[in-house]
Order: C-alpha cells, then sequence, then structure tokens
C-alpha cells in the first residue's frame, strides 16, 4: 500500500535518543486516552461500530446513481469539503471536467469559498436539471454553507420549482442537533448523517469522503479496507510508524526548533491531500502555542519556487515527501533529431522518470545540506492507497497532539471570528460580539492611498 522512510531523519533524531521511549510512551498513552473519553469517534468510522453509516451511505449513493444526475456540487468548507476533493482529485481523471459527460456522475465542484464570483460563476455553468448539491455541514451552523445552501436552493427552486428542486439535494449532517437537520426534517431533504463525535477535518471516512466516492462508482470498500490494515498496523506502542512519525516530527519541532513542516507531493493526483493535511496539521494542533505550521510543496513545480528557501533559508523545517511509485500513465520523451546538448540527455527516457530522477536528487541535496526530511511513498494511487494514507496521517496527527499535550479534536481558536460574524448580521445571542466588531471596523486606521 505505501513505505515510509525515516532515514534521512536519523542524524537528527540520534541527538534525542535518548528520551525517545519516554516520548513514543507518552503519545500512546495520551492516544489511548483520547478513546476512552471518546472525544473523538474518528476510528469508529472504519469500524464495524461505523458499519450501518457506511451503508446508509452506500444506499444513498446507489439512488442517486440510479436519478440521473451528471453534475456534483459539494457546498461544504474545511473539513466538509477538503477530503472529499481530495478523493476524487486523487482517483478521478485528471481531466475529469474537460471530458464529455457520461451517462453518471461526470462533473465535480468543491467551491468551498463563498467568494461571490466562484460562487456566481458556478451557477453560471451549472446545468439545473442534472446537478446534485451536496450539503456538508456537521454543526449544521457554519454562516459560509448555510449562505450556500439558502443561494442554490433559491436557484433551483427558480429553475425546476420548489418539489423538484428539494430532490436536487443530499445533506451530510449531524443525526438529531443542528438547524440543517431541522430543514432536513422540515424539506425532506434526503440525508446520511455525520456520527456525533465525527469533527469536520476527521470526517473523510465519514459521508463528507464516502458519499462522493460512491457517487462516482469509486471502491468505497478498499478504501476503507486500506484505512483498516493501517489501523491494525499501527495499534501498539511497539514498532508503529504512526507513533514514530508522529514523534520524529514533534521531536523536530521543540528539541530541533524547525516550526514548519512541508509536505512535498511529487505527485498532482496527491496534491489536494496536501491542503486536506495541512487543514488537519494546523486545526488540530495549533493550539496554547504549540504546533507546528503546513506548508505544501508540488515538485517539480516547486523546485523553482520555493526550495531555494528549504536549501538555504532558515532551518526551522522539516520536510516530509510524498510520492507515487505507480503511476497511472506513461509518456516517453521522443527521440528526434538534432540533439541539443543541454536537453538531449533527456531522449528515450520518460516523464515518470525525471519527476522521479528531481525528487531523489531534491531529496539527497537536502539530506546533504542538512536539512532533515522523510518520505511517504505509495505503491500505488488508488481507493486501498488512499484509505490507508490518509488514515495514517490521521493517526500521525492524533499522536503528535497527543505528544504537544493538545486535544486535536476541537478548534476554540476559530470561534472568535465566527462569533463576531454572527453578531454582524443579528443573529441573536451574539449582540455584543458584533457590536465590537463594528467599533473595530470603524477604529482610526493610517491607510494610504495608491492611484
Ligand atoms: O475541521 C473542522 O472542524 C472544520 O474545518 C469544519 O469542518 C468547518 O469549520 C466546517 O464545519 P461544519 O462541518 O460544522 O460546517
Amino acid at each position: 500500500m505505501f513505505s515510509l522512510d525515516m532515514t534521512n531523519l536519523q542524524p537528527s533524531l540520534a541527538a534525542w535518543r535518548g528520551d525517545w521511549h519516554e516520548r513514543l510512551a507518552r503519545g500512546h498513552e495520551g492516544f489511548l486516552r483520547f478513546r476512552r473519553e471518546r472525544l473523538s469517534t474518528f476510528h469508529e468510522a472504519i469500524e464495524p461500530a461505523g458499519r450501518a453509516q457506511v451503508d446508509e451511505i452506500l444506499a444513498q449513493a446507489g439512488e442517486l446513481r440510479a436519478a440521473g444526475f451528471t453534475h456534483y456540487v459539494n457546498l461544504g468548507i474545511g473539513g466538509s469539503s477538503l477530503g472529499g476533493e481530495a478523493l476524487l482529485r486523487a482517483l478521478l481523471h485528471p481531466w475529469q471536467n474537460e471530458l464529455p459527460v457520461d451517462s453518471g456522475f461526470s462533473r465535480y465542484y468543491f467551491p468551498d469559498n463563498v467568494d461571490p464570483e466562484t460562487n456566481a460563476g458556478l451557477l453560471d455553468i451549472l446545468p439545473a436539471e442534472q446537478t446534485l448539491f451536496h450539503v456538508a455541514s456537521k454543526s449544521g451552523s457554519t454562516a459560509e454553507t448555510a449562505a450556500q445552501l439558502q443561494i442554490c436552493l433559491h436557484w433551483l427552486e427558480a429553475r425546476l420549482g420548489r418539489e423538484k428542486a428539494a430532490r436536487h439535494l443530499v445533506v451530510s449532517t449531524d443525526p438529531e442537533q443542528g438547524d440543517l437537520r431541522r430543514q432536513v426534517r422540515d424539506r425532506g431533504f434526503r440525508a446520511v448523517s455525520i456520527p456525533p463525535g465525527l469533527g469536520g477535518r476527521f470526517s473523510v471516512f465519514g459521508s463528507v469522503g464516502l458519499l462522493p466516492l460512491a457517487l462516482f462508482g469509486r471502491d468505497v470498500e478498499a478504501f476503507l479496507g486500506g484505512a483498516r490494515d493501517v489501523a491494525a498496523r499501527c495499534e501498539q506502542l511497539e514498532n508503529n510508524p504512526a507513533l514514530e512519525l508522529a514523534a520524529a516530527l514533534h521531536a523536530q519541532h521543540v528539541l530541533g526548533k524547525r516550526n514548519v513542516l512541508v509536505l512535498f507531493l511529487y505527485s498532482d493526483a496527491l496534491s489536494w491531500v496536501g491542503d486536506w493535511f495541512g487543514q488537519l496539521w494546523a486545526e488540530s494542533l495549533g493550539k496554547r502555542g504549540c504546533g507546528s505550521t503546513p506548508v505544501r510543496a508540488v515538485g517539480a513545480t516547486d523546485q523553482h519556487s520555493q526550495l531555494q528557501l528549504y536549501m538555504e533559508g532558515p532551518d526551522d523545517k522539516t520536510v516530509l515527501f510524498l510520492r507515487a511509485a505507480g503511476y497511472r500513465a506513461h509518456v516517453d520523451i521522443p527521440r528526434s533529431e538534432p540533439r541539443y546538448g543541454s536537453t538531449g540527455y533527456l531522449m528515450g527516457h520518460s516523464l515518470r522518470e525525471l519527476l522521479d530522477v528531481e525528487s531523489l536528487a531534491t531529496e539527497k541535496a537536502l539530506t546533504d545540506n542538512g536539512r532533515p526530511n522523510a518520505s511517504l511513498t505509495l505503491d500505488a494511487i488508488d481507493e486501498r492507497s488512499l484509505g490507508g494514507l490518509l488514515y495514517f496521517l490521521q493517526l500521525v496527527t492524533v499522536y503528535a497532539g497527543a505528544l504537544y499535550g493538545v486535544n486535536p479534536f476541537d478548534q476554540p481558536g476559530v470561534e472568535a471570528g465566527k462569533r463576531a460574524t454572527y453578531g454582524w448580521f443579528g443573529r441573536e445571542g451574539f449582540a455584543e460580539q458584533g457590536d465590537a466588531l463594528r467599533a473595530w471596523a470603524a477604529r482610526a486606521k493610517s491607510v494610504v492611498r495608491l492611484g
């Protein structure tokens, strides 16, 4: 499925070997405590406890696939959007939305943000009759998603009528709580649940990830199976790769003062895994002064952009390479005459060789320069490997949370901005925060106009 290589971390880890076992034990004990206290149910999504959930999703997907939709639009933000997009981007044709529309789900869109241009532009191109909107919100009260739902429902109703419009929505939300669940009851929208305890950035193994996967006919069981294999492999204190990588990244940060974690992806298909992981790592660990800053880089592109900084800038980064051993296309670089001196050496080789050698050369250069790095290499970009990889990265994040001594499943730091927004728009109970935001917007500023 995939392999982890920590060879290039060893020189720096050697210096901290003294407390290595204590570090592993602390991470493992913290992880077990999170489970005992049920701070999250992310592990249950792939266990027998989550089976009813998976069956509900597959049944809903079967009905939706039979309903004649061709266009899928996710209305969700953050953890309710990134996982599904990472999966479809990795598994579908790289130019999927440019292919002819097929009889089933063929096109997908994750607007995520509420930028008016993106949202208006999307509605310009969608065919109402063939479009399914998947509204995903665990809390059911996220302002951005609520606004998009109102807009898209209104747009559908204007084209299809109220009753038919309601059949073009499927909702992922808490089974009982929240205003989105109330709307499901009031309007009879189709719905699948996000179980209590399965927070946004850990919900890719819930309906947020599994529903789009199933709608596009991908192998949900293989995806879950890959995750289960990794969970079984990373259960114990001893010989646990997820715990060891978490401990190494934690040590690089707190002992090595490397407070940036670069995920360097040598695969375009996997590059959205970088966005998904960035959110997972940042929102889970960035608390009480803890956490390292995730940066997404894509090779070979960022060799021509960020690499100079990684090589010769501050030694404050740890690099985690993510590679695919098996690409799904082979492209030869043809031979032709004349051969020019500075490029002729490429002829007869392939794009895969070029990308692989470039990533190897980058790894060596960083290592030679004393810049610590580790590698994850997927055997293939398929459902099983992705399930294993995403679950592994969730485990690494949770173990890191245990090592930092923070709760990786909450996000208190994003609440202040949310409450101020609610208050600004007059939501009941948030007047004080709204007034404070108004006063802040009206304060004297030092602004310079250019042009
Ligand atoms: O990971 C998280 O918890 C967040 O990114 C949420 O997913 C995001 O804020 C959206 O929340 P919700 O799913 O409640 O709409």
